[in-house]
This record gives C-alpha cells, structure tokens and sequence, in this order.
C-alpha cells in the first residue's frame, strides 16, 4: 500500500473526541507486566502524523508508576482505542521510549516541555509538589511511541484494514 488509509480516519476520530470534556482521546495502554502477564490502563493521548508513512503517538505519566518498570523490561506495547462517532476501533503498536528531563533528543523535549505547559496546576502539583517552576518536573515523563502497525476495525461494515510503518 502507497499511503496510509488509516492515519486520517484516525486523525479526524482523535480531533472529534478530543472535543469532549476530556482534553484528549482515551486509549487503553498494554505492557506486558513484570511477571510476563498483560497488564493495561487508561490514558490520554496526543499524536503527530508526519507524512503518510510516519506517525507517533505520545502521553504523560509520573516517573513512579508501574508502567516505566515494565517498560524497562519490555517496550513492546499496544494501544487501544474506541472512537464512538465514527464507529470504530483502532489497535496501534509500537515501542515506547520513556523520555525523561536527561534525554537528549531536542525535539522530543520540546513535545515534553509543551505537554507540562498545558497541565492544569492541580496536575503539576501531583508531579512535582507546589511549584511554579517552568521547566517540567523530573517525576513528569513522556511515553513516546513511533508506531509499527495500526489496525482499523470498522464498527458498521465490520471490514478491518491494517498497515505497517
Ligand atoms: C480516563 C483516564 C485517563 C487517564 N489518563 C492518564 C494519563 O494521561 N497519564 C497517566 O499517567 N495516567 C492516566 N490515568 C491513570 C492510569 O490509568 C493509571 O491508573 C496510572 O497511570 C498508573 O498506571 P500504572 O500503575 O499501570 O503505571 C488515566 C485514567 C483514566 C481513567
């Protein structure tokens, strides 16, 4: 396949939900768990499309939580999303990069520094404690997830449509 049939059906059902209350779409998060078992949770997700071949997905946790443990033993995830309006389902995989204050790569700190901008000071408070600092707090990291195969099921004619990167 030349280009991407599934990036703008996700686009545009990211950017309907992304209208709800809720400031990004929900997607359930699975990692395979420290004892070799699923383990999976919700999370908000925000996305770069770049071309037709190359996207990424990426979201925002505190340093201490389950996730970054099992993902230093396995970056394989997958994320799963239930699009209401369009009616449809969408799988995306990948290997996630955890990206801290120390990595280096200027265009992801940039994606980082930009995410912390936006929370809310309620949430910054559970990053980082009363602060009015700038700069993100260390606890606050990136996923960031450039994606290997998306799958799209759709909901109404039940065809499922799938691409690698
Ligand atoms: C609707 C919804 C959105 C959530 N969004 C996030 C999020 O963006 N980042 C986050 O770290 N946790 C989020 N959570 C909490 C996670 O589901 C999870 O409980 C937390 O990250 C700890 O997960 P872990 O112990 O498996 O690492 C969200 C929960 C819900 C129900």
């Amino acid at each position: 396949m030349s280009s991407s049939s599934i990036l703008p059906l996700f686009e545009q059902a990211a950017a309907e939900v992304s209208g709800a209350p809720l400031y990004a779409p929900i997607g359930c998060l699975a990692t395979v768990g420290l004892n070799g078992k699923p383990a999976s949770r919700h999370m908000g997700w925000h996305w770069t499309i770049v071309g037709e071949k190359k996207a990424s997905i990426f979201c925002f946790t505190h340093a201490k939580t389950q996730k970054i443990e099992e993902l230093k033993q396995n970056e394989a995830v997958q994320v799963c999303f239930y699009f209401p309006l369009a009616p449809a389902q969408c799988r995306m995989s990948g290997n996630a990069q955890v990206v801290s204050a120390g990595s280096t790569e200027a265009a992801l700190q940039e994606h980082r520094s930009s995410g912390w901008k936006k929370l809310p000071d309620a949430m910054k408070e559970h990053y980082a404690g009363p602060t009015e600092a700038n700069a993100p707090s260390d606890e606050f990291l990136m996923l960031w997830i450039p994606l290997h195969s998306v799958e799209w099921l759709n909901m109404q004619t039940q065809e499922t449509v799938r691409e690698d990167f």
